[in-house]
This record gives C-alpha cells, sequence and structure tokens, in this order.
C-alpha cells in the first residue's frame, strides 16, 4: 500500500507502533483505520458574512514555513503558496499518552516526499506541522471528525479560528485552546482580524 510505504520512509517509528498494535487487532478495527488513512483536502467553510470573507470560505488548508495557512482557491504554486494539505488520521505514537490519541498527518512536500504531524503549539496557539520531535510537547490530538465524518475536529471540538495578517491579507489557522478567542494568544494595539472556521473534508479521489 502505497500510504504505508510513505510512512515508512518519512516517519519510521508510526510503522513499529502500528505492527505491534496490529498484531491484536480485530478486522473490524482494522477496517476503520483504513477508512481513517483514507486521505482528504481540507476546506474551510465559514458562515459569517463581512468584508473579505470570500478570501476565507471555499478555501483549501495549504502548509507553508511549519505552519497552517488558508491558501488561494486557483492553482497553486507550492513554492509560494505552500503545499496543499493531503492529510489523514493515524494514531500517535507515544505510549505516554493514555489513550493514544488519534494523530493528523499530511504530506507537506512532493520531492522527496515527507509526512508530517499537524498539531496545535501549545504557546501561541497555531496550527503547525513538524515531526515527533517537533511535535511531541504540543497538542498532538485527538483529532477526529464529526458524526457525518464531514468535518473535522479536535479535542472533540470545533474551535478552529482563521486569523488575518492584517498585510498580506493572508489567514492562518489557529485553535481556540481556552475557547475565549484567543484572547491570551493574538493581542496587541490592533487586534488582527479573526472568524471561527469549519475545517470540511474533502476525500481525495482515489488514484
Ligand atoms: C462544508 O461542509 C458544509 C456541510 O457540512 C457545507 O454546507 C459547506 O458548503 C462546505 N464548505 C466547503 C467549503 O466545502
Ligand atoms: C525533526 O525536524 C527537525 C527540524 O526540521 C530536524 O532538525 C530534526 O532532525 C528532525 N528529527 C527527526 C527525528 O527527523
Amino acid at each position: 500500500m502505497v500510504i504505508g510505504l510513505m510512512i515508512i520512509m518519512a516517519i519510521p517509528t508510526i510503522t513499529g507502533t502500528a505492527q505491534a498494535y496490529s498484531a491484536q487487532k480485530t478486522q473490524e478495527d482494522r477496517k476503520k483505520e483504513e477508512k481513517r488513512m483514507k486521505k482528504f483536502y481540507i476546506d474551510v467553510g465559514c458562515d459569517a458574512e463581512f468584508r473579505g470573507v470570500e478570501n476565507i470560505r471555499g478555501h483549501r488548508v495549504v502548509l507553508r514555513n511549519d505552519r497552517v495557512y488558508l491558501g488561494p482557491t486557483e492553482a497553486t504554486n507550492p513554492s509560494r503558496d505552500g503545499y496543499v494539505a493531503e492529510a489523514f488520521y493515524i494514531e500517535y505514537p507515544d505510549s505516554e499518552r493514555n489513550p493514544v490519541p488519534l494523530g493528523l498527518v499530511s504530506q507537506t512536500r512532493a520531492e522527496p516526499p515527507l509526512l508530517n504531524w499537524i498539531y496545535v503549539d501549545k504557546e501561541t496557539a497555531e496550527l503547525k506541522y513538524g515531526n515527533k520531535t517537533q511535535s511531541i510537547e504540543h497538542m498532538v490530538g485527538p483529532w477526529d471528525w464529526t458524526k457525518d465524518e464531514s468535518r473535522i475536529t479536535f479535542t472533540k471540538k470545533q474551535l478552529f479560528i482563521a486569523v488575518e495578517d492584517p498585510r498580506s491579507k493572508v489567514w492562518q489557522l489557529y485553535y481556540d485552546i481556552d475557547d475565549d478567542g484567543l484572547a491570551k494568544f493574538v493581542t496587541g494595539k490592533r487586534r488582527k482580524r479573526m472568524v471561527y472556521v469549519d475545517l470540511n473534508r474533502t476525500e481525495m479521489p482515489e488514484t
């Protein structure tokens, strides 16, 4: 399976853990796991109406410089806009965490292919991506989906916030850790514009 191969190349620790578990897993568990590993794009929904909402609604999540942004809707140029996230769920391999949380993984570049964890930086509340060393001390999950499997959740909630860079007008993704509109994290004299958004799963066509 292609996904398996890519994991072996990029995150060797996952496969070791996955194999150890899989011995005890039932077929049903494995089917569930396979479903979780179906890759999807992350498309942004936003019900609010305000000036500039067209720079959010319907945009697709991209990964750039360790952070997570809303990319342009037209064809993206990876070197300028970032790599379009191709995400899927898999258990985060950390035996210190009980229960083992479901993590979110994405390929982060084309050549050579690299998989990283998407996580929430506990100091800044930004969504970021990185390897296990970079992510383990932060909030790595549990990532999940809503009952109808159409939207992404984090710690069972959907408190994703897009924050605008006033100069570039690019929107960056944060998670509202304290459920207070990022009061502690996005501060300053000129508080930036921000809005709660939905993260939709758009399954990638099977190749
Ligand atoms: C997100 O999903 C909701 C339904 O769950 C849908 O109404 C909305 O159009 C979707 N938005 C995008 C950008 O896919
Ligand atoms: C994790 O990523 C950092 C930054 O790119 C790198 O310095 C480090 O070597 C990586 N660690 C592993 C185990 O790949």
